[in-house]
């Protein structure tokens, strides 16, 4: 009999080990190494393959019936679109993001609403029956009809709620949350690794084998040290994210991955006493007032997903009072700025070597395309030299180490989303050649 070995695995990534680490070489988190067998994986892979009458055969790919996928729509526009279009049959949806952000107020509103075409199952295994009950009298789109059937299980041992099911045929089920179910057979205690992945495989076979759209809760902790979730971004379909600060009125749900659809795009919403209503003008939503902006705000038009988004870049010059400057970076890439930091000292004779510099995109979108370069570039010139850009003002491209202004795509989507807001001059690699002249332009 071979001896029993065992591997040491990282609780907060799944990284494994030979030996007992104090730290995580992947994801950094210190003293996060767990013994487990080592045999478990392969033993079960083999078991699989074994099975009588599970002989896999390849088929031509003309043979294959590709019937279209008949998407249910859950009534919101908005999160449909993040989703490409609606909720794929036996789908898993992974949405996450940290404790209050709304996970399960939206997906309580799903299940609601996709409850009007079939059955839907809401597992809480975070909180009891009666608090889902209250906090759906809170809900308008209860209000709205569907109440029929929609179903609650409060349950945490997901192979009771997988048999339960058995005798059902749920169009959609919701699990609230990953963390907190846990199978028998896998023996590992609820929210750990193992059991987090093992529970998901178990839901992506359910899935796929009984068409069930399923959506999967999953808790990812403030400092973005993505516990779990992170492990189960490859073994689902679909992953969104809640970001931005949870304190906003406002959510942002962004696709991270999407088997079905795009990625990046993004839905706003609103939270309200009756639950997260979807936000349709989020361009007027990220610029807040309107009118004379003060130094160091630039309107940008930047695309995210696969909508034009107006944003305000803001910028805080200001003289340093330690010995090395404090460059900030808040929802923009760090490295970017000091990329556009040096490009303004070098090629536009700006003398940002002895000042601190923070820049920001307001209302808590992460912006990570190059075009917004420009409206970062002029928002830091516009501080340092303390002059306010026109009120009517937009800016986009993308900025050249050698100063250069460079094209950025969907240019004339960007003008237009300008335009409709009541921005009527616009600086873009159109009109300026490069940095110097986008700042004479802008800032005289
Ligand atoms: P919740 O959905 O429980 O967040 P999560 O499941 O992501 O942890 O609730 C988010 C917050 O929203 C919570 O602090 C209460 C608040 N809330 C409202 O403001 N209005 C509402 O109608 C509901 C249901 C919740
Ligand atoms: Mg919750």
């Amino acid at each position: 009999m071979p001896k029993a070995r065992s591997v040491y695995a990282c609780s907060a990534c799944g990284f494994e080990s030979p030996r007992w680490l104090g730290r995580c070489p992947q994801c950094q988190a210190w003293n996060s190494f767990d013994e487990r067998p080592f045999a478990v994986a392969p033993a079960r892979g083999a078991k699989t393959l074994a099975r009588p009458g599970a002989t896999a055969q390849p088929v031509p790919l003309r043979e294959i019936d590709g019937a279209k996928i008949a998407r249910l729509r859950a009534g919101m526009p908005e999160f449909d679109a993040v989703l490409g279009g609606g909720v794929v049959p036996g789908s898993l949806t992974l949405v996450g993001g940290p404790p209050g952000a709304g996970k399960s107020t939206l997906l309580l509103q799903i299940a609601a609403r996709l409850a009007r075409g079939g059955e839907v199952v809401y597992v809480c295994g975070e909180e009891s029956a009666a608090q889902v009950k209250l906090r759906s009298e809170r809900l308008h789109d209860l209000e709205a009809g569907g109440g029929d059937g929609l179903l609650v299980l409060a349950e945490t041992n997901l192979r009771a709620v997988l048999d339960a099911l058995e005798r059902r045929t749920p169009v959609a089920l919701v699990i609230d949350s990953i963390q907190t179910v846990w199978l028998p057979e896998s023996e590992s205690y609820a929210g750990s690794v193992t059991q987090v992945r093992d529970c998901t495989q178990a839901l992506v076979e359910f899935a796929k084998r009984t068409g069930c759209a399923t959506f999967i809760v999953g808790h990812v902790t403030k400092d973005g040290a993505i516990a779990g979730p992170r492990l189960l971004e490859h073994l689902v379909d679909t992953v969104l994210y809640f970001e931005g600060e949870s304190s906003a009125d406002y959510r942002i749900l962004r696709a991270y991955k999407n088997r079905f659809g795009s990625i990046d795009e993004i839905c706003v919403l609103a939270m309200h006493d009756s639950g997260l209503r979807e936000v349709s003008n989020p361009s007027e939503l990220f610029l807040g007032a309107r009118g004379q902006r003060p130094s160091g705000s630039c309107v940008t038009a930047s695309i995210v997903g696969s909508r034009p988004l107006l944003v305000e870049v803001q910028a805080l010059v200001g003289e340093t009072s330690y010995g090395t400057p404090r460059r900030l970076a808040n929802n923009v890439d760090q490295a970017r700025l000091s990329m556009i930091l040096a490009v303004l000292e070098r090629r536009a004779g700006m003398h940002l070597g002895t000042q601190d510099v923070y820049a920001s995109v307001a209302g808590g979108l992460r912006v990570g395309e190059p075009a917004i370069d420009l409206g970062i570039a002029l928002a830091i010139a516009s501080s340092f030299r303390n002059v306010a850009l026109p009120p009517d003002m937009a800016a986009f491209g993308e900025l050249g180490l050698s100063g250069e202004l460079r094209a950025v795509g969907s240019s004339d989507r960007r003008i237009a989303e300008a335009r409709k807001l009541g921005y009527r001059r616009i600086v873009s690699p159109a009109g300026a050649a490069d940095i110097s002249e986008a700042i004479r332009e802008a800032l005289g």
